[in-house]
């Protein structure tokens, strides 16, 4: 497969990038220590998560979508025949413009100099052992982090992460026996629901906003999941007590 793409794919949308070769001049410097590089770097890592990471595993980037290519195997034989980070960052952003139009990856999902900026992310870390220094260890709030949810006055609110990450802030829950009102704040723009599994709850799919479900809870241990395909298996999940 990978080795199809090299030969078909990749290398048209390797020239295609090199035809925008202006654009990616200007996002060119190798120097990682060029504060004005950082800058672009940070801007390209939050945009990923937000952006593509939803679809795309990539460890360095903590993402671990399933519905488009893991990019560090989508990249490493790219690594071995010494493509760098030039090349990989032409063929990143080539499919940011220009992808297939018949898979589920919309095209300009982010453009002008935040293309450069996520291309140039995914060009630097792909692919490569280790994690993130420096700015870029920071450039994203890690997620999952929130106390447990607590019902109050009959309504149990469970976000999902913010910036787009396939994980709620929340991971554990009480609530006690009885009507509840579920809430699931999303202000990202990856769409999520939360459903509580053996409950007969399930809130509809949105994104930029907040779902809601009603519902009656006996006591007991219930997990709770997004239905979106992937997400739970990405560790989209919670341990809900009623009690
Ligand atoms: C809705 C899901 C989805 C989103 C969001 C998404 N992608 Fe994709 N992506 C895919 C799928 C599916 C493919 C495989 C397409 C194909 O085979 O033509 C793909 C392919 C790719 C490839 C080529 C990998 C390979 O093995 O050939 C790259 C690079 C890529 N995406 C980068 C990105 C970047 C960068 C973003 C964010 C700007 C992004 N994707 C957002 C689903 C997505």
């Amino acid at each position: 497969m990978i080795e199809a793409r090299l030969n078909g794919r990749w290398r048209s949308a390797l020239s295609l990038a090199l035809a925008a070769g202006a654009t990616l001049a200007v996002a060119g410097c190798t120097n990682d220590s060029s504060p004005a590089q950082s800058a672009n770097l940070v801007n390209g890592k939050q945009l990923f998560v937000q952006k593509c990471g939803a679809c795309h595993t990539m460890a360095r980037a903590g993402s671990k979508g399933v519905t488009g290519p893991n990019l560090d195997e989508a990249f490493a034989s790219a690594r071995q025949e010494n493509w760098g980070d030039d090349g990989i960052r032409g063929v990143v952003y080539g499919q940011i413009l220009y992808p297939n139009q018949n898979a589920p990856m919309p095209a300009n999902l982010v453009t002008g100099q935040d293309a450069s900026d996520v291309a140039a992310y995914v060009s630097t870390v792909a692919a490569k052992p280790g994690k993130d220094v420096g700015l870029l260890a920071s450039a994203v709030a890690p997620a999952g982090g929130g106390k447990p949810a607590v019902e109050k006055n009959g309504v149990l609110s469970i976000s999902a992460d913010p910036n787009g990450q396939l994980l709620y802030v929340e991971t554990t829950a009480t609530a006690t026996p009885g009507p509840v009102e579920l809430e699931m704040p999303n202000e990202s723009g990856v769409p999520h629901n939360i459903v509580i599994e053996n409950a007969g709850i399930e809130t509809p799919v949105i994104k930029n906003g907040v779902a809601k479900a009603k519902g009656t809870l006996k006591a007991g241990t219930f997990v709770y999941f997004c239905a979106v395909p992937g997400h739970r298996q990405a560790g989209m999940v919670g341990k809900l007590t009623v009690r």
